[in-house]
């Protein structure tokens, strides 16, 4: 979906970085300007997976480098690091309603929205959604299958699926029963720290109804765009870091280049 000046999603036509293609487009900068800019309703879902601005009980394990937090790479092997993962757990809680408040504005009533976390954040997670004025529906569980064993200590083996809904989600909406609990392993070869599997993705985005437009204000490699083009919906993500809107977008296009045609 190429962002052009005449875009019925964006307000003004000042123009954005962006890649995209038939259907997707990922937009360069951070999601909190790039979202005042979009019109009021336009989208159907939000699918993300934010800064977990986690990985440590105490602030000084905190702010340690995403590599260093979420990854086990050697230094030559390391993926870049990304921005927005070091904020302090008030900081986070309050930016986090104020991105859920800004994104609800955008999305259309009924929408749904589903939100990676993990056991640190959940609590902090389900009650920003909360502030900013979302339903809360439940968490589903992502059972990564392996982890680290802890002598004595229960694995820390899941991460969740916060969901919800700008208001009333009716039940006859044309979307099918989906599960609660999803077992895949994390990506082999990845190009991003905190990637998501795209199988998983491809079950998530199923939330939305048919053919609607989602939203992943944290795009990362592109795996939600990804995942919902091939799915055949349409798909707007935004990254700020400049790594990562360059991999990410390259690889959706690469991708979906040479996959089969969308479902319609
Ligand atoms: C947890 S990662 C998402 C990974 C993604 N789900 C994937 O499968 O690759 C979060 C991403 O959000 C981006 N980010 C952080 N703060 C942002 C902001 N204010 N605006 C836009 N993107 C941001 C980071 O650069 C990072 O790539």
């Amino acid at each position: 979906m190429p962002l052009n000046s005449n875009s019925k999603l964006l307000q003004n036509t000042n123009p954005i970085e962006h890649r995209g293609g038939d259907g997707w487009t990922i937009l360069h900068g951070d999601m909190l300007n790039i979202i005042q800019r979009f019109e009021p309703g336009v989208f159907d879902a939000v699918i993300t997976d934010p800064p977990y601005a986690s990985g440590g009980s105490r602030p000084n394990e905190r702010n340690r480098t995403t590599n260093q937090k979420y990854s086990s790479m050697d230094k030559e092997n390391a993926l870049p690091d990304f921005d927005g993962d070091q904020k302090d757990q008030r900081s986070w809680t309050n930016w986090m309603v104020q991105w859920l408040s800004d994104v609800r504005r955008v999305c259309k009533e009924g929408a749904p929205i589903c939100l990676f976390i993990d056991w640190r954040q959940l609590p902090s997670m389900t009650d920003a959604l909360q502030w900013a004025g979302w339903i809360w529906r439940g968490v589903a569980v992502w059972d990564k299958l392996t982890s680290r064993p802890q002598k004595g200590r229960f694995r820390q083996q899941s991460e969740f699926i916060v969901w919800g809904s700008n208001s009333t989600m009716p039940v006859n909406r044309p979307v099918g029963c989906l599960p609660g609990v999803f077992r895949y392993t994390n990506p082999q070869n990845r190009i991003h720290v905190t990637e998501k599997p795209l199988q998983l993705m491809r079950e998530i985005v199923k939330i939305c109804e048919p053919g609607g437009r989602i939203l992943d204000p944290f795009a990362g490699a592109g795996t939600t765009v990804l995942a919902a083009r091939l799915e055949g919906y349409e798909a707007v993500g935004i990254e700020v870091t400049d790594a990562y809107f360059k991999l990410g977008s390259d690889r959706v296009q690469f991708e979906l280049e040479n996959a089969e045609a969308p479902k319609p």
